[in-house]
């Protein structure tokens, strides 16, 4: 069974408005004794029950992973080698954020194997970062991408966000037209969400930030698409385009509800039976580990209906949509037929090849097809 290694770093510069992942600034000076505690979590995996797991995929996310130096992620990695076996691993991704990876650092991260680098552009417009509170400018993105190809990177993606507050359409297309011009092999392009307990949810609700209207929202959403599928990137799931063979395959595991491992606070891990989280508090994190004490914070257990829902809700999202004919592999029940079924209300799904997938149209009802699909309890 293939599986994914997912390592949460928590560190941040400064916390943008929008962002409820968990991370933390100025605290950075505990890059070493997170390094320290991580490695013995990654150390004290219970290795009985993932026997038949095959790792192809690591993936370093955050928080900015781009400020460990070398040492700490050649630390980490030897960790990962001397703990699992990695010989099926083809993708490693680091997250950076623009202007927080110099060349040396980005040239040293090749030298580790790591071969698929992720920046977090957002956007080119000086006052929309400074709005999102992004501390770098288009410069920084540009010159960071300059450096990952020095660097001998050939698989990069790049992060864009819609949907802002005094984004126009215009400004959009521009941004992505620039995003484009620079030939990434992946462009990930996400509408800003109103996250609950931000400083940007506080703004909203207090009306001093007026977010776009639902049609403006739609209307990038929809040229998004036509913008980049005509550039030559597939849309493979909703907001994640590729050049042909440059999917992620990392998220494509999580998307298909393969198994993974998470290390590092408020990641998570999933065996197809259950999920657990770690604490979303470094603090919490680190004297839990040097007291030699368990990180989970939490588990549920997903039922044969959760993990139908959450196979629905994913796979539509993907362009490959729902493959009917593996349902019966995978669930006791007879879900084919009533997926079968269940889709003949829905104009905008189709049935191609024993898959079941959105429209192009679908594509903006998504989550309400999946949720009319869900099996409740
Ligand atoms: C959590 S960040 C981590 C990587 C890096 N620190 C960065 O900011 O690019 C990963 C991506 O999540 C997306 N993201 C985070 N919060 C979001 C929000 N509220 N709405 C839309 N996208 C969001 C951004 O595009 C960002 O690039
Ligand atoms: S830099 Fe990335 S992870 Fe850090 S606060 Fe901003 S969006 Fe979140």
């Amino acid at each position: 069974m293939q599986a994914g290694i997912y390592i949460h770093i928590p560190f941040c510069i400064k916390k943008c408005i929008y962002c409820d992942f968990y991370s933390i600034p100025n605290r950075e000076n505990d890059i070493e004794r997170f390094t320290n505690a991580l490695i013995c979590e990654i150390e004290s995996t219970d290795l009985s029950s993932i026997k038949e797991w095959r790792f192809t995929t690591i993936y370093f996310g955050g928080g900015t992973p781009s400020l460990l130096e070398q040492p700490y992620l050649d630390k980490i990695l030897n960790a990962l080698h001397r703990t699992f076996n990695l010989s099926d691993v083809t993708e490693i991704t680091i997250e950076a954020n623009p202007g927080e990876a110099p060349l040396q650092r980005l040239k040293a991260y090749r030298n580790l194997g790591i071969n698929r680098l992720s920046i977090g552009f957002q956007t080119f417009q000086p006052d929309l970062l400074r709005f999102l509170s992004r501390i770098h400018t288009a410069e920084d993105c540009f010159s960071t991408f300059a450096n990952a190809e020095k660097a001998r990177f050939t698989n990069i993606n790049v992060d864009m966000i819609f949907n802002i507050p005094k984004q126009t359409a215009d400004i959009w297309r521009d941004d992505l037209k620039t995003a484009i011009q620079l030939n990434p092999t992946h462009i990930s392009a996400y509408s800003l969400t109103v996250e609950r307990g931000t400083p940007l949810h506080q703004q909203v609700v207090t009306h001093s930030v007026h977010m776009p209207d639902e049609d403006t929202d739609i209307r990038m959403f929809t040229e998004t698409r036509e913008i980049l599928q005509n550039a030559g990137y597939s849309a493979y799931e909703i907001s994640n385009f590729a050049k042909p063979g440059f999917e992620c395959r990392h998220n494509l595991g999580y998307w298909k509800l393969q198994p993974y491992l998470g290390f590092g606070p408020s990641s998570h891990s999933y065996d197809l039976k259950r999920r657990c989280w770690k604490y979303s508090s470094l603090d919490t994190y680190l004297k839990a580990l040097e007291k030699n004490e368990s990180t989970v914070e939490g588990n549920e257990v997903i039922t044969e209906n959760d993990r139908f829902n959450e196979l629905v809700f994913n796979g539509l999202r993907m362009k490959q949509g729902i493959n009917l004919h593996q349902l019966s592999e995978w669930f006791s029940g007879d879900f084919e037929n009533y997926l079968e079924k269940v889709s003949l209300k829905w104009k905008e799904l189709t049935i191609q090849n024993n898959y079941l997938m959105l429209t192009e149209e679908g594509t903006l009802l998504a989550d309400e097809i999946a949720a009319d699909l869900f099996i409740t309890d």
